[in-house]
């Protein structure tokens, strides 16, 4: 496979691109992995189809992005993959996962994953969709004013904020953290808006009746369209993600199976 062969669609002007001409249980040649990490900063969030992973090859694909994390919250699928977790979730039980609400993964670590790769396993006839949104659009779209009084800002991100991180966390060291508001990506230089609902849970330094109005004002900011891309998975669908500068909402509106197996790439404290 040669770099040319690539070809990339981006879904809007802000965030989203699918790529296609590309297998990726082949392994790629390192001259078009090197173009799909470039696609992957430019775009944050990057669509493949009709791809025929295993979980292994899931597993060696996602190394390209970094070093892969035991994600301690999911058990992993199996011994031989212990990188790959499942994401199983019955849609004709109430859902207790938390993915539908606006977050960026695991954000409550002091060094808050560098990513995700996610391929679907089984899906519901309609519906579990998954929505991404920008934060660097987002953070762009605030006034100047606002802008300049969030700068270096810090919130705190406690695990206990989300139900269902809060019963896995409950006896493990996991002491809420502070990270910057504003966040500067370590490649693109470009600053991302760094709050989601799930985990954010304090402005710091500003009074308990400026954080009950500016943290809500901050993470519901995320809800604009102009900020989002929606995915409607497909068989073989595969998609990888920069949680640093995005965030995702899985929508809870199917009442089928939906499986997925997940990678979660290691990643570096927030600055
Ligand atoms: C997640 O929140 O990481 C899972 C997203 C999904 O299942 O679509």
């Amino acid at each position: 496979m040669t770099e040319a062969a690539l070809t990339v669609t981006p879904l809007t002007h802000s965030i989203g691109a699918e790529v296609s001409g590309v297998d990726l249980a082949a392994g790629p040649d390192p001259a078009v992995v090197k173009e799909i990490v470039d696609l992957f900063h430019q775009h944050q969030v990057l669509f493949f189809r009709d791809q025929e992973l295993d979980d292994v090859s899931h597993r060696d694909f996602a190394k390209n992005f970094g070093p892969l994390q035991h994600f301690a919250f999911l058990p992993p699928v199996s011994e031989d993959v212990p990188e790959v977790h499942a994401i199983d979730i019955d849609g004709a039980k109430p859902k207790t996962a938390n993915a539908d609400i606006w977050h960026s993964d695991a954000t409550f670590l002091a060094a808050p994953p560098l990513g995700s790769m996610l391929r679907s396993v089984i899906l519901p006839d309609t519906g579990g969709d998954t929505l991404w949104a920008s934060m660097y659009a987002a953070y762009d779209a605030l006034s100047s004013r606002v802008q300049r009084l969030i700068e270096g800002m810090t919130a705190i991100h406690d695990s206990s904020n989300s139900t269902s991180h809060a019963k896995k966390t409950a006896n493990a060291d996991y002491d809420p953290v502070a990270h910057p508001v504003v966040r500067t990506h370590p490649v693109t230089g470009r600053k991302a808006l760094f709050v989601n609902k799930t985990f954010t849970t304090r402005l710091v330094d500003v009074t308990d009746r400026e954080n009950e109005i500016l943290l809500p004002m901050l993470t519901d900011h995320v809800r604009s369209p102009d900020f989002q891309v929606r995915f409607r998975w497909t068989p073989g669908s595969v998609v990888l993600w920069d949680n640093r500068c995005t965030q995702h909402y899985a929508v809870a509106d199917y009442s089928g199976r939906r499986r997925m197996h997940r990678v979660v790439i290691d990643g570096d404290v927030p600055a």
